[in-house]
């Protein structure tokens, strides 16, 4: 059901990266990690579709989430106009969120870019006894919410593309190195797919379960429209599983990455 809630705050973070906070008990109290929201980005008939965007961060005891968006089209850049107090249309909290298993003392999560976002909340609710952060944006100066990963997280390992800040190359690279040392029980992926891709030929190799949220362009965000498509794993074969509703999350062997 779509609500109509209050934007609690809207901070630029960056050059073309944005923070909102909506004040919604509704969604507060009953999202979980990996989940997402449908926006609706204007009143008329511009960006008429909803946009969907993750959840960042929740505040169970403020009734409030975070999300954290890159402006990239005419939803986005829309999404940018509104300001504190303003009124929200949202759907949500949507889809299969990521699996949290006390039994996994030793988590590693790997983002990359706006695939960074989800991984916060994960961070913050896993109950393990440690939690390992890769992070990879493009360069040092599109690199967001630092700080509030390292509060969650025991160890954060940062790479960026031109290696203007962290290690030069891939947070998949990252992995390797330290899957060469160490075997964390569970490894959540969200990023492009390439880099999900690889992620998940490299923990198979190691035997290590993992998980990945799938983007996809979507319609309705809950499963009517079949926008969302992706291709998963059937026994022997494959079929269609929508990522609005079968994901975003899934598991890593489930998914059949595109070439
Ligand atoms: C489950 C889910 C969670 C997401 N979470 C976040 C998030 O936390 N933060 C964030 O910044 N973005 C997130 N996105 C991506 C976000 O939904 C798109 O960037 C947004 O819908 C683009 O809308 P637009 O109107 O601004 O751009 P458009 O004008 O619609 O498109 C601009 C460009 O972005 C590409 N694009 C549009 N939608 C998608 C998409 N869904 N996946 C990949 N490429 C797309 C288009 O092909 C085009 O090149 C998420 C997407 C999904 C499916
Ligand atoms: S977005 Fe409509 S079915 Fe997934």
């Amino acid at each position: 059901m779509h609500r109509i809630e209050t934007i609690k705050k809207m901070k630029k973070l960056n050059e073309d990266t944005f923070l909102i906070r909506i004040k919604s008990e509704a969604i507060a109290s009953r999202a979980v990690a990996g989940q997402f929201v449908n926006i609706r980005c204007s009143e008329g008939m511009d960006a008429y579709l909803r946009r969907p965007i993750s959840i960042c961060a929740i505040d169970r005891e403020d009734n409030t989430f975070d999300l954290v968006y890159q402006v990239r089209g005419k939803g986005t850049r829309l999404l940018c106009g509104f300001e504190s107090g303003d009124q929200i249309d949202v759907l949500g909290p949507l889809g299969r969120g990521f699996t949290l298993n006390p039994e996994h003392q030793h988590i590693v999560v790997v983002g990359g870019g706006i695939g960074t976002f989800p991984l916060l909340q994960l961070l913050k609710d896993h109950p393990a006894k440690k939690k390992t952060a890769i992070l990879g944006f493009r360069t040092k100066e599109l690199v967001v919410l630092e700080d509030k990963f390292k509060k969650h997280s025991h160890e954060l390992l940062m790479a960026t593309d031109d290696g203007s800040y962290g290690q030069k190359g891939f947070v998949t690279t990252l992995l390797e190195q330290m899957l060469i040392k160490e075997r964390p029980h569970m490894v959540y992926f969200c990023g492009p797919a390439i880099m999900m891709k690889r992620g998940v030929e490299i923990v198979s190799k190691y035997g290590i379960p993992c998980e990945v949220s799938m983007e996809q362009r979507m319609g309705c965000g809950v499963g009517a429209c079949l926008v969302c498509a992706c291709k998963t794993k059937k026994g022997e074969d494959w079929d269609y599983s929508h990522v609005c509703k079968d994901g975003p999350v899934f598991a890593g062997h489930e998914v059949v990455f595109e070439e």
